[in-house]
């Protein structure tokens, strides 16, 4: 199992680098290419694990796909209806967005599909996306009484629905719309809070159109979806962990090029801003409905900052860089309204309360949030991934700027979102990170 052992007390993060891909936007890349009619080209993508499954699982589906070893990815695309039943279960490994995008758009076939995942996916919520696709006539069923993967999908003939979301999430709303391609009339979803909208900037951009306002989303499918070149820009939820990193250890000013900037996705740049952090935004411009910028990140005093409310879905995946953040920020964070924290890729608001306090950070676990009171030292411990990508990124940032060493046991699970992580930071701050078998 692999380890990474970090020398605490890094300084000078200084640099111009690029982020991978943007592994939101790659998934959708890839399960829209495959629907489209003719060639997709992908530049930029993600080479994540999750999205890899996202491309075996579509090849599985009868879609031919190459170039994962290259610069570019080239789909010859099957149309709406010419994918075929796969021979084995899809296993969508850790990936959540796999399972249920897919989920959605096996909803709209007429042969079964059995999805699963690793024992972390295995264990998160599903009925948010086998409810609505059963009001769209899907036969689906889940293990735990309708609940867990893996997941029995039989699809058919489906119908348009209304479908009021009891939570924000972009994963539930993208599973509805896949399965709107493929139903007769309109579908609309009305969200509780705007959750990210990739999915519905890239339907416009293969041609299908999406109407969007007063908090619904309708689409009537027009029946085709036009293959096209996509540049997927670089990840901000990768980025987060470089540039609270740049904020935190002294002597730092850090470019990031290249780096999406859609606004359902940038919520913690406000934050980190509203901390008193320096965050500039850089040369905006946009390709494909999707803008991207250069973010330069310098050394800043922070200050502690309350949030919840709108801004939780804006900044979901950054929660736990942002609470490393807090720990080294003067005076309380409190992070309210991220429930959905505790079903993510692991109960994140019980594990970043538990890591934290490991490195002599108090923190105050609450029923749908936490509370940090930052401004102390941060020492070095032996603390634990507990297989969640993200959680293992923020710690490595808290471990640089703790005083002493840091271990990390089960660290493989980095490139489930961002495999050149570690070899991104050994290059600019030499001897502070080793990996270890
Ligand atoms: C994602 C949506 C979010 C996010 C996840 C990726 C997506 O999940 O946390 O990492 O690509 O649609 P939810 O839809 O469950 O909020």
């Amino acid at each position: 199992m692999e380890r990474l052992r970090i020398r605490g007390g890094a300084r000078g993060l200084q640099g111009t680098l690029a982020v991978p891909g943007d592994k939101s936007i790659s998934h959708r890349a890839i399960i829209l290419g495959a629907l489209a009619e003719g060639l997709t080209e992908i530049s930029g993508c993600s080479k994540s694990e999750d999205c890899q499954r996202t491309f075996e699982a579509v090849r599985s589906l009868g879609v031919e796909i190459e170039g994962w070893e290259e610069e570019s990815l080239r789909i010859y695309g099957k149309g709406l209806r010419g994918l075929r039943e796969a021979v084995d279960v899809l296993d969508c490994g850790n990936s959540g967005t796999t399972i249920r995008l897919l989920a959605g758009v096996l909803a709209g076939q007429p042969f079964l599909s059995v999805l699963t995942g690793d024992a972390s996916l295995r264990r998160r919520p599903m009925d948010r996306i086998i409810l609505p696709l059963r009001q769209m006539g899907a036969e689906i069923r889940g293990r735990a009484q309708d609940t867990l993967p893996p997941l029995a999908v039989h699809g058919g003939t489906l119908r348009g629905i209304t479908y009021r979301s009891p939570i924000a999430s972009a994963q539930v709303k993208s599973a509805i719309l896949m399965a709107g391609l493929f139903a007769e009339g309109q579908t609309t979803i009305i969200e509780p809070v705007a959750s990210r909208d990739h999915t519905e900037r890239m339907l416009a951009a293969c041609g299908q159109q999406v109407e969007r306002g007063g908090g619904e989303i309708r689409m009537v499918p027009s029946g085709t979806l036009q293959g096209s070149s996509i540049s997927v820009p670089g990840d901000f939820s990768s980025a987060a962990f470089l540039l609270v990193a740049g904020l935190i250890l002294p002597d730092s000013d850090l470019t990031l090029d290249g780096v999406g900037v859609n606004p359902s996705r940038t919520g913690l740049l406000e934050v980190l801003q509203a901390m008193g952090g320096s965050v500039e935004v850089l040369s905006l411009d946009e390709s494909l409905g999707e803008p991207r910028a250069s973010l330069r990140v310098r050394s800043s005093r922070l200050k502690g900052v309350s949030i919840g409310g709108d801004l939780i879905p804006r900044l979901i995946d950054e929660i736990p860089v942002l609470a490393v953040a807090a720990a080294c920020a003067a005076g309380k964070t409190v992070i309210r309204d991220a429930a959905e924290l505790r079903v993510k890729e692991s109960d994140r608001l019980r594990t970043i309360a538990v890591e934290l306090s490991r490195m002599g950070v108090r923190t105050e676990e609450l029923q749908d949030g936490l509370i940090i009171h930052g401004g102390h030292d941060l020492h070095g411990a032996c603390c634990e991934s507990h297989g969640d990508h993200r959680l293992a990124m923020a710690i490595t940032v808290a471990g640089l700027r703790a005083d002493g060493e840091t271990t990390i046991l089960d660290t493989g699970c980095i490139s489930t979102s961002f495999p050149g992580f570690v070899d991104t930071l050994q290059h600019r701050l030499p001897n502070c990170l080793e990996r270890m078998a």
